[in-house]
């Protein structure tokens, strides 16, 4: 029997008693396992590779026999999934074809895409303020000269970024560089994305949202790529998988049936200096971990179960916690026995970064006062009302920094990310980083009471930037606010910051 929780007020989509069945959800892993379509570009020259997407709405069926309506890049959810060499340009003319209105969202769908993990200046960064409505358009410039890495692209738009994405706003995008071509890691087809999301539907098949009381969104039905409970046949070998928490405010904490180790190879910047071997590991929200996970011991005919044992905010339904099957078969049996290589990128430059090099340190305080989430005591509005001046930080271009970030809301968690640089953990809690958290990062999980210490390089992109939670529900209510890279030869910015040469 499922126990429908007691809800006050809806935001979005619909009313939770008209929520569907459990027993009118597909079983888990009666689904096929897919992966989104790569993004070809319209044009390229010399430097650059010019792509056209068009965000409109689109039906999916994730529950067979019923259509649910969301909105995806080009029509698909997730996004098309960019693969792109390092050096070469990219611009993205993203075309709002969104439906002006909405028969139950209570908003203009206005859009601003956010290239997350993306050093691009702040013109292109995806910046909550910067909209675009329906029927027009914007073009985002990406200089991608950031090593290798999972990066993510997202909505952004001001105030309504939760319902955007829940819709269905959101997508991949992997970097590649020489370094990352050359090591003996999973490659080509073994190489998958795992976009991990979470929703709630009607009985009719439509999305079904609520932010409960503004903490946040937790769906029952796991997506994995699009697909709930899905089952993908392995070959006996390594597979390289690309996780991306990609859902509104559900953080998981990985483990597989087996009980195996996993290899974590990356984190949310790239290749980590070497794996970590860990049979479980905490994943929030809009982290992406690499890990690599070897069938080859298994045999065939065996089914390897990805769970998540994240008992917290489970509203679900007895398979919220189960995401995904891998099912080995005989095919491609590779007995390689060597280990991924004990050493990947031994010169992580922000992994390099001496704490000795730091000339300021600040803090950051998550909470939450009179009703709103806030950092250091503010929210967007009081940065859009102070006309963008209001920064909670300014350090100078080409500075080290050490950024202590705080949980002081109580029982909360907030996945703090920070745009434009990479950062390494110092501590957390004055303890180490977790194994898995090893590398260079652009989120942080803080849980309950948690301070975790960070290591930042402000090289380059002179401008604003947002800093926020990303449990999208928080965000959107409203934790964020901005810093600003500065660079004393030049001055100040302008409010919405400056677009450099491109
Ligand atoms: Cu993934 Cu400011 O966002
Ligand atoms: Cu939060």
């Amino acid at each position: 029997a499922v126990a429908l929780p007691v809800e006050r007020t809806v935001s979005g989509l619909s009313v939770l008693t008209s929520r569907i069945a459990e027993s009118a959800l597909p079983a888990p892993f009666t689904t096929g396992f897919a992966v989104p379509p790569i993004i070809r570009p319209v044009r390229s020259d010399a430097t650059t590779d010019y792509y056209r997407v068009s965000m409109e709405r689109t039906s999916a069926e994730i529950v067979p026999g019923l259509r649910t309506e969301m909105w995806g890049y080009n029509g698909v959810v997730p996004g098309p999934t960019f693969v792109v060499p390092q050096g070469r340009k990219v611009m993205v003319r993203h075309v709002n074809n969104l439906p002006p209105a909405h028969p139950v969202l209570r908003y203009a769908p206005w859009t601003s895409v956010h290239l997350h993990g993306s050093a691009s200046l702040p013109q292109y960064d995806g910046y909550a303020s910067d909209i675009t409505n329906p029927g027009q358009y914007k073009d985002y410039r990406y200089p991608n000269y950031q090593p290798a890495r999972t990066l993510w692209y997202h909505d952004h738009g001001l105030h309504h970024t939760a319902e955007n994405v829940f819709m269905g706003l959101a997508g991949m995008y992997t970097m590649t560089d020489p370094l990352e071509r050359s090591l003996p890691i999973p490659h080509g087809e073994y190489d998958v994305p795992l976009i991990v999301s979470d929703t709630m539907l009607n009985s009719d098949g439509s999305l079904l949202f609520t932010t409960n009381d503004e903490s946040g969104f937790y769906g029952d039905v796991i997506l994995v790529n699009g697909r709930p409970w899905p089952a993908m046949r392995v070959a006996r070998r390594k597979y390289r998988f690309r996780i991306l928490n990609a859902s509104i405010s559900r953080s998981y904490n990985w483990s597989l049936s087996t009980g195996d180790r996993m290899a974590v190879i990356a984190t949310d910047a790239g290749l980590m200096t070497g794996p970590q071997y860990v049979s479980n590991f905490r994943h929030g929200v809009a982290e992406r971990y690499e890990v690599v996970i070897d069938f080859a011991k298994y045999r065939a005919g065996q089914r390897v179960v990805l769970r998540s044992g994240s008992p917290k905010n489970n509203i679900g339904f007895t398979h919220t916690n189960k995401v995904m099957a891998f099912d080995v078969t005989d095919d491609g049996f590779d007995n390689a026995d060597n280990d991924v290589p004990s050493s990947l990128n031994p010169l992580q430059p922000t992994m390099a970064l001496a704490e000795s090099a730091a000339v300021a340190t600040r803090r950051l305080d998550f909470g939450r006062s009179n009703g709103r989430w806030t950092i250091n005591g503010t929210t967007w509005d009081d940065v859009v009302r102070s006309r963008f001046t209001k920064v909670l930080a300014a350090p100078k271009i080409d500075d080290v920094e050490i950024w202590e970030l705080r949980n002081l809301s109580g029982g909360w968690n907030h996945p703090a990310h920070i745009h434009f640089i990479d950062f390494r953990i110092l501590s957390r809690n004055g303890r180490p980083a977790l194994p898995h958290e090893r590398g260079a990062k652009d989120v942080v999980y803080l849980g309950e009471n948690e301070s975790v210490r960070v290591l930042i390089k402000f090289d380059q992109g002179r401008g604003k930037y947002m800093i926020h939670c990303h449990n999208l529900v928080h965000e959107d209510h409203d934790m964020m606010a901005q810093f600003e890279i500065r660079d004393p030869d030049v001055g100040v910015s302008d409010p919405m910051g400056t677009p450099a040469s491109w």
